[in-house]
């Protein structure tokens, strides 16, 4: 007979089948186990589709009464596009319900698990609860902030260069890597870049993988605050498979948003910062209220720059490639003043290292090197600016930064 927590990664497996498909809705797997064998799974495919919980039990039908059901986050209490998942468990004749972590949505948070427990349920919070509070980050960031997940995402050579001193940049990382960025747009909701990007590149961030079928192209969006990329911009094409959102202010041309708006382009005109710049909050609000919740932010140095000084990075995803640019006057991924002092300088925690082989390489007599893959999550806060003044000694080293979401449903409440 299979453990608790065999039942459980179950349940997290079949969640991330969707990932990059439920927003604004998390991923939630569920399996329904009756005296060691699985008669019901079920996973919540994109919004407005059955929750996890249901889909197990329609499988389960009646093998639901009296068995254990093992669902990745806390059961639904309240109406929304569909009907509770608390009473179609009691309705099943759940008897025991094991979920991995809580809701921290108001509407939901500790409400799931009280119904249950009053309707005479076994109930169990908690296993495997890292893994699933991982799997929802994006979900639990947009339900307690209103804002979506920020990834920042660059390549670079190993010397933290971005493009050689005259501006080649093509292509600094190896093309399993560039096949690997594809796999991540799939799985965003939006992709940011800057005009100084557009301008330079003009990319059309769509996604391009080998097969078509079941291919989502995230929400296209260039900050520009004044109108500055060209109208026949690759990003602005018409024929372009999903949508672009030029993000700019009131200082862009009334005509020449207009004309964006007649080929289709959204144009949200949001808020300047003090130095005349879309606002990045008020940007990050304005992809939250569409129901979004990942963005990968795909550069330049300067929208980098800006995110990381205002703390607005949740994670980044880097690849470094096996070359050296060298060279003071090439850039680096990261612009704008960055931090004045080590003991100001943002802090990655969780780090995975993954090596990224081009396959077409194995042909080749002289094989080269893989590129890496970095994925790191960083720490809450931004740079801090205090200037070093001349003759003054360094502060001792940090002691780690804050730590903990808050908000966050503690399952230990509930035992
Ligand atoms: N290696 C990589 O992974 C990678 C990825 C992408 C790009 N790149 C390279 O990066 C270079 C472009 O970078 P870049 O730094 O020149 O341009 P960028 O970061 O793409 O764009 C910067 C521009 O965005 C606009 N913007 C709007 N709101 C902003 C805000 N709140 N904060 C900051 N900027 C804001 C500003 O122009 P306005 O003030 O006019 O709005 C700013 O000048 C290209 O050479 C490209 O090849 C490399």
């Amino acid at each position: 007979m299979e453990t608790s927590t065999h039942y459980m990664q179950r349940a997290l497996a079949l969640a991330r089948q969707a990932e990059g498909r439920t927003s604004p809705n998390p991923l939630v797997g569920a399996v329904i186990v009756h005296n060691g064998r699985v008669v019901g799974e079920g996973y919540h495919r994109c919004a407005g589709a059955p929750h996890a919980e249901v889909e197990a039990l329609r499988v389960a039908g009646a093998m639901a009464r009296g068995a254990t059901m093992y669902v990745t986050l806390e059961p639904c209490a309240h109406h929304g596009r569909t009907p509770p998942c608390t009473e179609a468990i009691i309705a099943a004749g759940i008897s025991k319900v094991f979920y991995a972590t809580g809701d921290p949505n108001p509407l939901v948070n500790g409400k799931g698990h009280a119904r249950l427990a009053a309707a005479g349920i076994a109930v169990d919070c908690g296993l495997c609860e890292r893994e699933a509070r991982e799997l929802n980050r994006p979900f639990f960031k947009h339900v307690t902030t209103g804002r979506p997940l920020v990834t920042a995402k660059f390549a670079m050579s190993l010397d933290g260069k971005i493009a050689t001193r005259t501006g080649d940049a093509r292509w600094i990382s190896n093309p399993a890597s560039r096949q690997r960025v594809h796999h991540l747009r799939n799985l965003s909701d939006a992709i940011l870049v800057g005009v100084g990007t557009v301008l330079a590149d003009n990319p059309c961030l769509t996604t391009r993988l080998p097969s078509s079928a079941g291919v989502r192209h995230p929400l296209r969006i260039v900050a520009d605050s004044t109108g500055r990329a060209p109208l026949t911009a690759a990003i602005f094409d018409p024929q372009l498979p999903g949508h672009t959102v030029l993000a700019t202010t009131t200082v862009a041309p009334a005509g020449y948003r207009a004309e964006l708006a007649a080929r289709g382009v959204e144009v949200w005109t949001l808020p300047a910062d003090p130095r005349g710049r879309v606002s990045l909050p008020a940007l990050l609000d304005a992809i939250g209220q569409r129901g979004l919740l990942t963005l990968l932010v795909e550069g330049g140095s300067e929208l980098l720059g800006a995110l990381f000084a205002e703390g607005l990075v949740d994670r980044v995803w880097v690849f470094v490639a096996p070359l050296i640019i060298g060279g003071v006057g090439a850039p680096g991924p990261v612009g704008q003043p960055g931090a004045a002092r080590l003991a100001g300088a943002l802090r990655l925690r969780n780090l995975r290292v993954e090596l990224i082989a081009d396959p077409a390489d194995a042909d080749h007599a002289l094989p080269t090197q893989p590129d890496l893959w970095i994925q790191a999550d960083v720490a809450p806060g931004a740079f801090e600016q205090t200037e070093v003044e001349e003759g003054e000694s360094l502060p001792d080293p940090p002691t780690g930064r804050g730590v903990g979401k808050p908000g966050f449903p503690v399952c230990s409440h509930h035992h």
